[in-house]
């Protein structure tokens, strides 16, 4: 049966896109095209807003995610709810009006199926706690009826409006641009994008942003005033910004039922042009060529938004993270799977990801897959030592060692965004929460996500998974499961490899790589890991090659 799932990997590495040749997918999406079809005066129906009913749901989900055993750290509260400590388990959460439920995640049930007909229904904090966004020409208070094509004139700064069927377009005086003419010739970002306050509020696929208060967004139990580094930015507005140290002004859009998140089509400040380079490494010249001076410690972690299963990644959180990518026969390099880095030049995969007479390569300190980043390095893999036990059948002794190519006596360099994990020394409790990270497949995408995202699981006892029910008989010594039996968040096709970290007092141990699994997040179908602390051994005395 293991058989099976692997041909399923296999297939996955068959199939994935080269990495430079998804660097558009994103431009595909479609535009929403607010008002065509509806004539002025038009009474819409009821099936825009049809998801409402579903926010609690949701929200219970996604916290399942970050169980956080009866701690109040991190805070279980959402929506600025005040968390109390009770007893050792357990918490109650103070929610601030108008939300309740035991972790403030349910809001008032005020953004209903059609409330806001042809708009967005935003999330207030006084009565009646909602305002409706209007999509032009639709007017106010509920965005049901629509005013004759123009008639408020939609277009900012002196733009004119042109009617064009039932929709219009804004001709925008000189240096004004955006579809209502909102954005000015100086609104542009510099560096990352944190400070940028400015107008733009399209994302690069040309969809318009959501306002940040949108219960489209706070539905999913992210809200983005309170789970940003830096929310200053973030108001009742729809306007892009850079709240979690991303490497550009981002914005929250729909897509049918679902919420994503895109980078905006905003510009880049001109005089900033070619400074974002990263920072030189700084702690390597004293050490010989292929030691770190650390392992697992990530740059200080960062607050990401949480998005469906997975976390988005900020720079820096998993600095051991690599992509494998291969080429064969000539074609463009493309991931097949994750690894962690333990050394300057070492580098653990999983046995399975090996394929023989193709080239292959790791990259580190990338956050997306389609796009170079000034932190990137791409190291090529001199050998690859796939453990001698290895049973493609039975997935025994999934591991392999990489050995990367130094250049001029120099593998990975150690940067704020490239660092290595540290190897355990000691087994860690079941139930403890784990960090598992990839670029795989999640529930939006089977050919994986473009930027690197990160889930929360927990050590699951092999004696629970080997139950009939769960994954029977079929787990050895050198394997460990990890994530819910509820289901919900796991690692998937394409995160094969990868590392699953878990903080020891706050060193970050790579405990398990991504092996195999029945489907990914189904219910009693944990993850199963290759279990790294199984192969101390054989890791020490391979890395001396
Ligand atoms: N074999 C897969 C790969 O090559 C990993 C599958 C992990 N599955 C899971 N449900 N955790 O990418």
């Amino acid at each position: 049966m293991k058989l099976q799932l692997l041909l399923v990997c296999f297939f996955y590495v068959l199939l994935s896109v080269p990495a430079q040749s998804r660097r558009s997918h994103r431009k595909f999406k479609p535009r929403f095209n607010f008002g065509k079809q509806h004539e002025h005066l038009n009474v819409i129906d009821d099936k825009i807003d049809d998801d409402a009913d579903e926010d609690d749901v949701d929200a219970e989900w996604v916290f399942k995610m970050q169980e956080p055993d009866g701690q109040c750290n991190p805070n279980p509260c959402l929506n600025n709810g005040v968390c109390m400590e009770r007893g050792s388990r357990n918490f109650r959460c103070d929610c601030p009006a108008p939300f309740k439920g035991k972790r403030c995640q349910k809001g008032p049930r005020v953004c209903r199926r059609g409330t806001c007909g042809r708009g967005d229904c935003v999330i207030t904090s006084t009565a009646p706690f909602y305002e409706c966004k209007c999509n032009e020409p639709f007017q106010p208070p509920n965005c049901r009826q629509a005013a004759e094509v123009c008639q408020n004139n939609p277009c900012k700064n002196g733009g004119t409006c042109v009617p064009d069927g039932t929709d219009f377009r804004c001709d925008c005086s000189e240096g004004f641009e955006g579809r209502f003419c909102h954005v000015g010739p100086n609104d542009c970002y510099e560096g990352d994008g944190e400070s940028y306050r400015g107008n733009v509020s399209e994302a690069q696929n040309g969809v318009q942003c959501l306002y940040w208060n949108s219960h489209f967004i706070l539905r999913t139990g992210t809200n983005p005033f309170t789970v940003f580094e830096d929310p200053d930015g973030l108001g009742p507005h729809n306007f892009c910004r850079n709240p979690d140290g991303d490497r550009q002004p981002w914005c929250f859009i729909r897509r049918g039922r679902r919420v994503q998140w895109e980078y905006c089509n905003v510009r880049k400040c001109s005089t900033e042009a070619g400074s974002t380079v990263p920072p030189v490494p700084t702690s390597t010249d004293d050490l010989s060529p292929s030691q770190f001076s650390t392992c697992g410690k990530p740059q200080p972690m960062r607050l990401a938004s949480r998005i469906y299963g997975g976390l988005k990644s900020v720079p820096g959180a998993i600095p051991w993270q690599l992509s494998l990518q291969v080429n064969t026969r000539g074609q463009n390099y493309r991931h097949i799977c994750g690894g962690a880095l333990i050394d300057s030049c070492w580098a653990l995969t999983a046995a399975h990801c090996i394929s023989r007479n193709s080239d292959m390569v790791v990259v580190l300190g990338g956050l997306t897959l389609d796009s170079d980043e000034p932190a990137e390095q791409i190291i090529e893999v001199e050998r690859a030592i796939v453990h001698n036990g290895y049973d493609s059948d039975s997935l025994s002794n999934d591991i392999a060692l990489l050995k990367l190519k130094a250049t001029n006596g120099v593998c990975a360099r150690e940067t704020r965004f490239v660092k290595a994990a540290c190897l355990p020394d000691t087994a860690l409790p079941y139930g403890k929460e784990c960090t598992v990270s990839g670029w795989g497949a999640t529930e939006e995408s089977n050919s994986g996500s473009s930027h690197l995202l990160e889930a929360e699981v927990l050590l699951i006892n092999s004696n629970t998974c080997s139950r009939p029910s769960v994954l029977g008989n079929t787990l050895d010594d050198g394997m460990i499961c990890a994530g819910y039996l509820e289901g919900g968040v796991d690692s998937c096709q394409g995160d094969s490899g990868g590392p699953l970290t878990c903080d020891n007092n706050g060193t970050h141990v790579v405990y398990g790589l991504v092996s195999w699994g029945y489907g990914c997040a189904l219910r009693n179908k944990p993850g199963v890991y290759t279990r790294v602390l199984h192969f101390l051994n054989w890791i020490r005395i391979n890395m001396v090659a």
